[in-house]
């Protein structure tokens, strides 16, 4: 999941821009965050930004291969452990990609 985030974050910012990876613990959850500095997802587009196969008029800056697959397949980690994923982007800004994945089934988000 992590692996998929920062690929994501590197292949889509410009060199020598900044990534941060944030982990804390939030009650009964923990809280992961991989934040760019990079192109950003355009609003219109959000919607199928965890499709499968689903690329966005984002191209890798490194050229980078790019199927489509990384975040459909973080969702469906994160899902299976009762998580969440959302995204905070701003166009020419960055994107933030949090997950929420609870410490157990039974405090699932
Ligand atoms: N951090 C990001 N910044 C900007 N656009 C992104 C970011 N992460 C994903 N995207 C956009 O969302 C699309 C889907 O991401 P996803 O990880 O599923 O596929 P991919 O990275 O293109 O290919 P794969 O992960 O299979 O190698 C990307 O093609 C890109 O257009
Ligand atoms: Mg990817």
């Amino acid at each position: 999941m992590i692996d998929n985030l920062l690929d994501n974050a590197l292949k889509f910012s410009p060199p020598g821009s900044r990534i941060w990876i944030d982990l804390f613990k939030l009650g009964v959850a923990a809280i992961v965050s991989v934040t760019d500095q990079g192109q950003g997802i355009p609003d219109a587009e959000l919607h199928r930004l965890f499709g499968t196969f689903s690329r966005l008029s984002n191209k890798p800056t490194g050229g980078e291969a790019s199927n489509g697959l990384g975040l459909s397949t973080v969702r469906r980690i994160i899902e299976a452990h009762d998580g969440v994923v959302g995204v905070e982007s701003r166009v020419g800004r960055g994107s933030s990609f949090r997950v929420v994945l609870p410490f157990s089934r039974s405090n699932a988000v």
